[in-house]
């Protein structure tokens, strides 16, 4: 049984966090109102259509809205939001151009939280924050207000593609402005997952979310520095991170590749900047965070180098395979992708370059915005001087790449940014020249 007061949740901001964890409360049986501002985007969720692509979420979404247990309306309308008790904040904080953390639509949702509460409300916060957003920022707001609340901080820690089933399954970290504020939020949660941790104040739990991606992005950065010290050492940092791997438990050193993603690209940065105001800088994970933005320009410039070498003309076809910000498990979110400045430096060598893009997941339309003309996996490699695979989604491991390299223009180069391809079990076509990051071999075609 669900409490009363617990029973009717508005969730802010219906974009991947709050639409996924809105599907799986209606699933707990919440009655559960999504509130989204982009008018656009309540009219198709309300047409049974979800806005982006995650795992199951289409069918689960739909049979939700006709069992009645979610509806959406926009901030407006704010019919539905005025008969609930708990509110959930989901919106977004990106960086602003300064690379600072945007708090004005946490404060905007804030702000509409404190208009529609009744009094006794719980409101928590779960969107990735600034330490201390919670309570300098959302409680003076709700505050303000004049009424009795109650407050939470909940991180997200789902991963895009495997959402809905991590909310069921995952640990969820609640923290409390008071011991009975984490207890009501800790008993909602308990409908979603087996286990909640509740951790002594607001601060802890906001940090662990920050501390999740900081650590998370800095384990693909030590896989990063492993493949750029031992092609300095002329050594395979390929090699040299499976053989290192293997067998030995100690020792788990990540695959080299582009990182990116909207939380990986910000959350080191938004846990840099909370520390401004303790005079502490934090030196491993900024320094990570650094060597994992310089990626892309050295995947590029290896790129280009072979380019170069090779005097491709100045309306050479280059395809780039994996749009997305990553592969595995598969997404269409563009936001973050690293992708988008290996385009972005083929465009500035090679201004009359026919870029062409091919994803798995990616909507034709979305991959335009990147700059690169859409194209079925054959389509971009038939013609093409150069294919490069920028991400790891599992279609690149089980391509045909004889028949795939014999269409491309020689002299050609496939570019592998994630050990996707095992080159010895394929034998490219002749002129066709294969590398991969982190790997100083290099295969030919014969
Ligand atoms: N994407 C992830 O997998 C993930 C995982 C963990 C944590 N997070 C964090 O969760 C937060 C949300 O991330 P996201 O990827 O869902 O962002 P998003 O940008 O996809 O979604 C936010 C949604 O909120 C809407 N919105 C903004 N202001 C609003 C307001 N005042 N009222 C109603 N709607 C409003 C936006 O239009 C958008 O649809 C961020 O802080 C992010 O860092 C994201």
């Amino acid at each position: 049984m669900i409490d009363a007061e617990n029973k009717k949740i508005c969730i802010v901001g219906m974009g991947y966090v709050g639409l996924t964890l809105a599907v799986v409360m209606a699933e707990c049986d919440f009655d559960v109102i999504g509130v989204e501002i982009n008018p656009e985007t309540v009219a198709r969720l309300r047409g049974g259509k979800a806005h982006f692509y995650e795992l199951g979420l289409q069918s689960r979404m739909a049979r939700q809205l006709k069992r009645g247990k979610l509806k959406f309306e926009t901030p407006e309308e704010a019919v539905g939001a005025r008969e609930c008790k708990v509110f959930v904040l989901t919106v977004g904080t990106p960086l602003n151009d300064e690379g600072n953390p945007r708090m004005d639509m946490v404060e905007r949702a804030s702000n509409y939280v404190a208009d529609v509460m009744p009094d006794g409300s719980l409101t928590v916060l779960r969107s990735t924050v600034r330490l201390g957003t919670t309570r300098k920022v959302v409680k003076p707001i709700l505050e303000s207000s004049g009424k009795k609340f109650q407050l939470a901080y909940c991180p997200e820690r789902t991963v895009e593609g495997r959402a809905l089933e991590e909310l069921r399954s995952l640990p969820q970290i609640v923290g409390g402005l008071t011991d009975d504020d984490a207890w009501r939020a800790s008993r909602i949660f308990q409908r979603l997952t087996p286990t909640t941790i509740r951790v002594s104040t607001l601060e802890t739990a906001e940090i662990i979310k920050l501390l999740d991606n900081s650590f998370r992005d800095l384990f693909f950065a030590f896989g990063n520095e492993v493949a750029l010290l031992a092609e300095a050492a002329g050594l395979d940092g390929i090699e040299v991170i499976h053989a290192a791997n293997t067998g030995y438990e100690r020792t788990n050193i990540a695959r080299p590749g582009m990182v990116g993603g909207p939380c990986l690209e910000k959350d080191p940065h938004i846990l840099a900047h909370s520390f401004r105001d303790f005079g502490f800088t934090p030196r491993l994970i900024s320094n990570g965070r650094a060597l994992n933005e310089e990626l892309p320009g050295i995947v590029s410039q290896m790129i280009l180098d072979w380019a170069g070498e090779n005097s491709l003309p100045p309306d050479v076809k280059v395809s780039i395979c994996g749009l997305a910000f990553k592969g595995r498990p598969e997404t269409d979110d563009l936001r973050g992708t690293p992708t988008q400045l290996v385009i972005d430096a083929v465009r500035r060598d090679f201004p009359s370059a026919r870029l062409f893009g091919q994803d798995f997941a990616v909507k034709d339309t979305d991959a335009r915005t990147l700059g690169v003309e859409p194209a079925s996996i054959e389509a971009a490699f038939d013609g093409a001087s150069v294919v490069v695979i920028a991400n790891n989604h599992l279609g690149y491991s089980r391509i045909n790449y004889e028949d795939l390299s014999s269409t491309m223009n020689k002299p050609a180069l496939i570019f592998d940014c994630w050990d996707c391809i095992s080159a010895d079990s394929h034998d490219f076509s002749e002129g066709v020249t294969y590398l991969r990051f982190g790997s100083v071999k290099a295969w030919s075609g014969r």
